[in-house]
């Protein structure tokens, strides 16, 4: 009976989160029962809709609970297995992610294959990660041949990839805002970003009309905030924004005011549309196919930031809330 680390939801945050309001406890993990596995975990996903879930408020995801193991994205070996279907040994994607082992039944868990992709791509280009980014592109932002397009976050995870995206999907034009003059150089050299613009710098506004003088036609909004307001600004007739995240407000103890220039999406009829890729995994077949095309050509590249150590996985999160990743953050637990 393995022992296993996990971490724990001990306080709810007051804004930004601390490490005292988590903790991390050994547990012992039972053998599985029929049609159970026991799966290792090899890597787990920070992400920051759970900064979300540490609230006690109603969402489109119930919140965490105090004192007990949160939950999230993993991939994991299964080392025990009372299932035809999922033998020991296989690489299992699944959703009890924050600790060292788990058990679950079988049905829960999804098979991947780790000789087409390494694990970790299925927490990120080939996995929900990636079909944010492609969902909201398509089907909300509805992305035509020579459209301008702006994204924030613009080098996270979902973020550089919809900027690459974005360029195979006919962008004429693709434009990322990140913090910092690192992260700027890295949307320009490594995710192929025609611009870049460093938020920290300020004139948010200004950058993106020296970016797009002649304005944006889509807007894949990660931030909300000031950099929501500045795409209004900038965009043209009929511009289209996917409202995908707002990670500026996460850690807000008060509602923040919205963008105050509205007014300009009735001249401009301009679409905003929020989102989630929980609703849109009738395009997962096209976009795994499209996305294994692109990552065995070279056209999308799929960066990560790890942190190694279920005794990390809190810093990881902190850190990704704000900013220490470039690509996306994974928590990697030695086997
Ligand atoms: N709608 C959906 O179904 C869905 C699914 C997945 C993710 N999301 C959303 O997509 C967004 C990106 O998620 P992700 O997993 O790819 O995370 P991520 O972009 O990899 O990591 C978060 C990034 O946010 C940036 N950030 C933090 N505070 C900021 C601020 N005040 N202003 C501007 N940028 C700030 C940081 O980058 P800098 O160093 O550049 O500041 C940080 O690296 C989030 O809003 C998330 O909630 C939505």
């Amino acid at each position: 009976m393995p022992v296993s680390k996990e971490v724990h939801l001990v306080a709810r945050p007051d804004g930004e989160p601390k490490p005292e309001d988590f903790a991390v406890i050994e547990t012992n993990v039972d053998a599985p029962g029929p049609g159970q596995i026991q799966v290792r975990n090899d890597w787990i996903s920070v992400d920051p809709y759970m900064r979300g879930r540490m609230n006690d408020t109603k969402s489109y995801v119930a919140p965490f609970r105090l004192g007990e193991v949160m939950d999230g994205g993993a991939v994991g070996t299964v080392v025990a297995s009372e299932s035809p279907d999922v033998p020991v040994g296989a690489s299992v994607l699944h959703f009890q992610g924050w600790r060292q082992y788990a058990l679950m039944d079988a049905a829960r868990a999804k098979v991947v294959d780790t000789e087409a992709a390494p694990a970790q791509a299925y927490l990120s280009a080939l996995g929900m990660v990636g079909l944010t980014a492609y969902a909201g592109l398509t089907a909300i932002a509805e992305l035509k041949e020579g459209d301008v397009v702006f994204v924030s976050g613009a080098a996270g995870a979902v973020g550089s990839l919809a900027g690459q995206m974005a360029r195979q999907l006919g962008a004429s034009k693709v434009i990322g805002s990140a913090g910092g003059p690192e992260k700027k150089r890295r949307l320009l050299e490594e995710f192929g970003f025609d611009a870049a613009i460093d938020y920290r710098e300020g004139d948010l506004e200004g950058q993106l009309a020296e970016a797009a003088p002649d304005g944006i036609d889509v807007y894949f909004d990660n931030v909300g905030g000031d950099h929501l307001r500045a795409a209004i600004q900038g965009m043209r007739v009929h511009g289209r924004a996917a409202l995908c995240g707002a990670i500026s407000v996460y850690n807000d103890t008060e509602p923040a005011p919205g963008p105050d220039n509205l007014g300009l999406l009735v001249g401009k009829r301009v679409k905003l549309q929020g989102f989630l890729v929980g609703d849109h995994g009738d395009l997962a077949p096209e976009y795994y196919e499209r996305a294994a095309g692109w990552l065995a050509e070279g056209k999308l590249h799929s960066k990560v930031t790890v942190v190694d150590g279920i005794d990390n996985a809190v810093d990881a999160f902190l850190g990704m809330m704000r900013g220490a990743n470039t690509g996306k953050m994974l928590v990697r637990l030695p086997a």
